[in-house]
């Protein structure tokens, strides 16, 4: 694997790659590499000839009392980790090379409405960023495809209605959420929990699996749902941002006559902010059964 900090080095390696008709795999992330990522890397290595990641703690995607400056940083464990599986190149870039006018003066790619909701509203111009490195990942690797997982679900979309409304040529691949045996989907910041919180974060996804099991058993009123479960995480000891049953196709509020769903949820436990969703897909559901006797 080569390490590079450069674009000029990115792009170098990638014209030769491309000079031998090779397909060219990327996948985004800010490094402190858990089993999640790795995912993401085999997924990347199983669908194309070559495999980019790139590690920068993005400053423009964090709110001003947010955890920029303690965002854990493993660069020599995850460049281990990523050699061993396999990726082909580690771009490691300074801010000063996505951010020449800084952060403050760089041009800005906003994504509206799905950008404002959800995670959006509890923080704000953090989707702007996440749009404007990833649009300028993407120029700089040009790459065939990127994966991203389904873990931070509407940074996926936000993603994929980027990639539609700039008619940028890159496949945007999703992969379901990768999780520790207690359920608990992995994440960087789950270092940040105590060992008595790290102990009750799983209920956030117990409550997703409880959500999903009302709403499968027939219960159709979504909003009182919402509100059980967001008091079920005020009773474990969270602060809940939202629990929130969504069309998974635009995150959208879901009627019942909607189908393809997803339960989202963000919670604060101690310092810890906590995402995670469920996938829930009703087509087998039967809205009025009926009984043979
Ligand atoms: P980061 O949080 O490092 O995540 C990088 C990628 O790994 C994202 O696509 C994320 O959804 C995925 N990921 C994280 N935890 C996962 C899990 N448990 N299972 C499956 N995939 C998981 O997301 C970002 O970085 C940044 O916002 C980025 C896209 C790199 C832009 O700065």
């Amino acid at each position: 694997m080569h390490t590079v900090r450069t674009i000029a080095d990115v792009r170098s390696m990638v014209r030769l790659w491309r000079g031998q008709g090779e397909r060219i795999a990327f996948v985004p992330t800010m490094g402190n590499l858990h089993a999640g990522h790795i995912h993401l890397v085999n997924q990347a290595r199983r669908r194309a000839d070559r495999v980019v990641v790139s590690i920068f703690v993005n400053p423009m995607q964090f709110g001003a009392n947010e955890d920029f400056a303690s965002y854990p940083r493993t660069l020599s464990e995850d460049s281990i980790k990523l050699a061993e599986n396999g990726a082909h190149l580690l771009f490691v870039p300074e801010a000063g090379e996505l951010y020449p006018r800084g952060v403050a003066g760089a041009t800005r790619v906003e994504v509206p409405g799905i950008s404002d909701i959800l995670c959006g509203a509890s923080r704000p111009g953090h989707f702007t960023g996440v749009a404007t490195v990833v649009n300028t990942l993407f120029n700089i690797v040009q790459p065939d495809m990127a994966v991203f997982g389904e873990k931070d679900y509407q940074q996926l979309l936000v993603i994929r209605r980027m990639v539609a409304d700039l008619c940028l040529p890159v496949t945007v691949v999703g992969v379901p959420t990768v999780r520790e045996a207690d359920g608990l989907a992995m994440s960087s910041r789950n270092s940040y929990l105590t060992a008595e919180e790290r102990a009750r974060a799983p209920q956030v996804y117990q409550v997703l699996c409880q959500v999903r099991g009302r709403i499968q058993d027939g219960e159709a009123d979504y909003a009182a749902i919402e509100a059980g479960a967001e008091q079920a995480l005020i009773a474990a000891g969270f602060r809940p941002d939202y629990v929130s049953v969504r069309r998974a196709e635009d995150l959208m509020p879901a009627s019942v006559a909607d189908q393809t769903l997803v339960i989202l949820a963000a919670a604060r436990l101690g310092k810890t902010r906590l995402i995670d969703n469920l996938p829930i897909e009703l087509k087998n559901r039967q809205q009025n059964p009926i009984i043979s006797v």
